[in-house]
C-alpha cells in the first residue's frame, strides 16, 4: 500500500536524517529502486515528473504500476508516490489517480498566487491523508522543460506558506537541476538556516540531490532538510552501464540483445547509486 510522506518525514526531520525521492522513468527505474529500499529497509518516495508521468502514459498506469509492483515485490517498508513538481491541474489528477503524495509547484507565480493556490490544495490533499509539498523561490536549471533561475527563497515567504499546514516545503537555496557547472557557488546554508528558523518543524526538501558534495548534504540535513531529490544521477548511473553493455558487445553474445538482459546492468546500477544515497542520507534500517 502506497503511504503519505507525512509519518516517514517528520520521523526524519526529528531523527536527523532525510528520506530521498528518487524519480521514475519506467518499470525497470521503479523495480530497481523498490528493491534497494526494501533491502536497507529504508523508506522510499517515488518522485513522477509530469513528462514522465506523460511518457508512461498518464497518472493512472503509473499509479496502477506502482501499487502492484509494492503487493507483487511484497515491498514492506513505507513507499510514498509522489508528483514532482506539479501543476495545478497536474496535482488534482494525480490525486484522482491514487497518488499518496503530491508537489505543487507554485513557486513561478507571485508569492500570493502561489499562497491562494497552494491552500486550496492544502484542504484537498488533508481530506483525503495526501501529503503536499509547496515551493518557494524556484529551483535552477531545466527539468522536463520546468526552467528554474536558481534563487534563494524569501524566508518570510517560506513561513506564510508553511503555514497554510503543508506537509514540507521546497524551498531554493542556491540547488540546481541536473549536473552543477563549474562555477557553481554552492548552497547557501545562511538562507537554509533562516528558513529553518522561521519554519521550525517543517521538513525541508532538497531538490538538485544529484552533484552536491558529501560535506554540503550532511549539513543541509543538521540544519533541517528531510526530504532530498534525486533524478539525474540515476539516469547518468543507467546510461554508464548500459553504454559499457554495448561497448563491450555484450548485446551481440547469444540472446545478449533480449530488453531483460540489456537493461539488467542499468538497472543494477541504479540500485548502486540509490543505495549509496540511502547511506549517505542516513535513512538506512529506519523504516
Ligand atoms: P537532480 O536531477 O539534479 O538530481 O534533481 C532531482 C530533483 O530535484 C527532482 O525534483
Amino acid at each position: 500500500m502506497l503511504v503519505s510522506a507525512k509519518e516517514m518525514l517528520t520521523k526524519a526531520k526529528a531523527g536527523k536524517y532525510a528520506v530521498g525521492q528518487f524519480n521514475i522513468n519506467n518499470l525497470e527505474w521503479t523495480k530497481s529502486i523498490l528493491l534497494t529500499a526494501e533491502e536497507l529497509k529504508s523508506p522510499v518516495i517515488l518522485g513522477v515528473s509530469e513528462g514522465a508521468g506523460k511518457y508512461m502514459t498518464g497518472y493512472k498506469t503509473v499509479s496502477a504500476m506502482v501499487s502492484a509492483m509494492v503487493e507483487e515485490l511484497g515491498i514492506t517498508v513505507p513507499v510514498a508516490l509522489h508528483l514532482d513538481h506539479g501543476s495545478y491541474e497536474g496535482a488534482k489528477a494525480c490525486i484522482e489517480a491514487g497518488f499518496s503524495s503530491i508537489m505543487f509547484d507554485g513557486s513561478h507565480y507571485p508569492i500570493d498566487e502561489n499562497i491562494a493556490k497552494t491552500k486550496e490544495l492544502v484542504a484537498i490533499c488533508e481530506e483525503k491523508g495526501i501529503s503536499l509539498e509547496a515551493e518557494v523561490g524556484s529551483i535552477g536549471g531545466e527539468e522536463d522543460g520546468v526552467v528554474g533561475k536558481g534563487e534563494c527563497a524569501d524566508p518570510d515567504e517560506c513561513k506564510m506558506v508553511a503555514d497554510l499546514g503543508v506537509t514540507m516545503l521546497a524551498a531554493g537555496i542556491g540547488n540546481i537541476h541536473g549536473k552543477y557547472p563549474e562555477n557553481w557557488e554552492g548552497l547557501s546554508f545562511e538562507t537554509l538556516d533562516a528558513i529553518q528558523a522561521k519554519t521550525g518543524d517543517m521538513p525541508l526538501v532538497l531538490h538538485g540531490g544529484t552533484g552536491i558534495p558529501e560535506d554540503m548534504i550532511k549539513k543541509a540535513i543538521s540544519l533541517g532538510v528531510a526530504k532530498i531529490n534525486v533524478n539525474t544521477e540515476c539516469q547518468l548511473a543507467f546510461q554508464e552501464a548500459t553504454r559499457k553493455y554495448i561497448e563491450d558487445g555484450k548485446d551481440l553474445e547469444g540472446k545478449g540483445f533480449d530488453p531483460r538482459k540489456l537493461l539488467a546492468p542499468g538497472a543494477e546500477a541504479i540500485k548502486a547509486t540509490v543505495k549509496e544515497k540511502m547511506e549517505l542520507f542516513g535513512s538506512v534500517g529506519k523504516a
